[in-house]
């Protein structure tokens, strides 16, 4: 009541209601109870410790128990006011935590804009989004955070959890990858858990699950949008009691082990669907990192394009030094669907193609040359570099040039895919010195 003049107020009424409507709502403060039915306000501090994303904690306690508020003080709350108190009181402390927060963020951000970084570890970039990425891997790489990351295919999901590995006190420890998609449902619980001898009909030995592998350093969930429920309901008690049972063992085992997982699904719509559960995904959406598509960071393509032609080219011990302009001008203009990996590759073709010091559009795989050629025609009318007629004449090229290729220079078959009949564009491709022998 006291401050819904001035804040947007949330209220909650345990440690889970709470814990949801952080993720759901990142409120910039947290005021909260000592003592609550089931889960205790140092519950929470405990779930929010680590987390560099997390809002400062003000920590409401009565006078007898002040002791607790010195123990939630060394678990990381900002403040804390025992009660009864006085509003004012409240209301100055509070506005002196946001005051606070928004300076360190001012100061951060201002921090970051002088310095841009080129790359972190093996993620390559210098636009604004990436930079904001590598300041998240690396605030959160200190701590033990879950990390959840998302994005298109090949937007570099696993590139990022290596670096938050790399980055972290962890970095001599192992890092295990495991690929939801890739384990038949049946075996995935021995797979991550492992199994005593003779658990199951086909386990002849003790194995070691991946959870234990990763002890003491990272384990990776690629693709964790494909786990099945059955699977989802054993992970997250894995998580939330930090400890695992093999398949046919006796005893819990204790883990030591910090959890990242990538996905390229939406899981908000796998929840809607029913086909995540929401309780996980609180639990590992702690911090969340949202890759960008490439086409959303086109200041990227150059930088990256020059760094996996060199790769290239010390691959193959040959190959074109550099890129020509018209060639970067094609990449740039292309969307990427496939994102980095798609580029990647798309030079890879480029280098065992070309012969020439320089790398040509004419070495880039066709379509993504294609891709914006109406583009360029219209920018090059518009500002006067190519007169009207000329442009119309070109598209007409590209669009039979296009058709006879994709018909493997069938002339029937390329007027049918066109809707002209097969005279006219005999006549065209005259017009235009197209042959097959082109
Ligand atoms: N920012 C980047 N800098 C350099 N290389 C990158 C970057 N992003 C991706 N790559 C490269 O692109 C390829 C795909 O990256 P990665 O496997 O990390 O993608 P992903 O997001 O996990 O894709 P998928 O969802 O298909 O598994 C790799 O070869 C990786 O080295
Ligand atoms: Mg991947």
């Amino acid at each position: 009541m006291l401050l819904k003049d001035d804040c947007e107020v949330i209220l909650t009424e345990n440690v889970d209601q709470g814990l949801e409507a952080l993720t759901r709502q990142r409120p910039d403060l947290i005021v909260l109870d000592l003592v609550m039915p089931e889960r205790g306000g140092l519950d929470l501090l405990a779930e929010l410790a680590g987390n560099p994303e997390a809002p400062p904690v003000i920590v409401l306690t009565g006078t007898q128990t002040l002791s607790t508020a010195v123990e939630a003080m060394k678990q990381g709350a900002a403040d804390y006011i025992t009660k009864p108190f006085e509003v004012e009181a409240l209301r100055i402390k509070i506005r002196q935590l946001l005051e606070h927060r928004r300076l360190s963020r001012e100061v951060e951000e201002l921090r970051a804009r002088v310095e841009t970084q080129e790359r972190l570890v093996d993620l390559i970039g210098s636009s604004e989004p990436m930079q904001e990425i590598y300041r998240t891997i690396r605030r959160v790489a200190e701590s033990k955070a879950t990390v959840l990351i998302q994005g298109e295919s090949g937007t570099g999901k696993e590139l990022a959890a290596r670096a938050i590995h790399q980055l972290s006190k962890r970095s001599g420890e192992p890092f295990i990858a495991v690929n939801c998609a890739g384990i038949q449902d049946s075996l995935i619980e021995s797979e991550l858990f492992g199994h005593e001898r003779g658990a199951f009909t086909d386990a002849k030995q003790r194995r070691i699950g991946r959870f234990e592998s990763a002890s003491g350093g990272t384990l990776f969930l690629d693709e964790i949008g494909e786990l099945s429920l059955g699977a989802q309901a054993r992970l997250l008690r894995a998580l939330q009691e930090r400890q695992i049972d093999r398949v046919g063992g006796s005893q819990p085992i204790e883990i030591d082990v910090r959890v990242l997982a990538a996905t390229n699904r939406d899981l908000e719509h796998e929840i809607s669907e029913g086909r995540f559960r929401s309780d996980l995904y609180y639990r590992i959406h702690v911090v969340p990192i949202e890759l960008p598509p490439l086409r959303e960071r086109h200041g990227d393509i150059g930088l990256l394009a020059r760094h996996f032609l060199a790769k290239a080219r010390q691959e193959a011990d040959r190959g074109p030094e550099r890129l020509s302009r018209a060639a970067l001008a094609a990449l740039e203009r292309f969307p990427w669907p496939g994102n980095v990996r798609e580029l990647q590759n798309a030079i890879e073709h480029a280098v065992t193609l070309s012969d020439g010091s320089v790398l040509e559009p004419e070495d880039l795989p066709r379509h993504v040359v294609e891709a914006g050629r109406v583009e360029q025609l219209r920018d090059a009318v518009r500002e006067g570099d190519l007169d009207f007629d000329q442009a119309v004449a070109d598209f007409e090229r590209t669009l039979l040039d296009e058709a006879l290729e994709r018909a493997s220079w069938n002339q029937t078959r390329a007027a049918r895919q066109l809707g002209i009949s097969r005279r006219a564009l005999k006549l065209k491709m005259d017009r235009h010195g197209l042959a097959a022998s082109d």
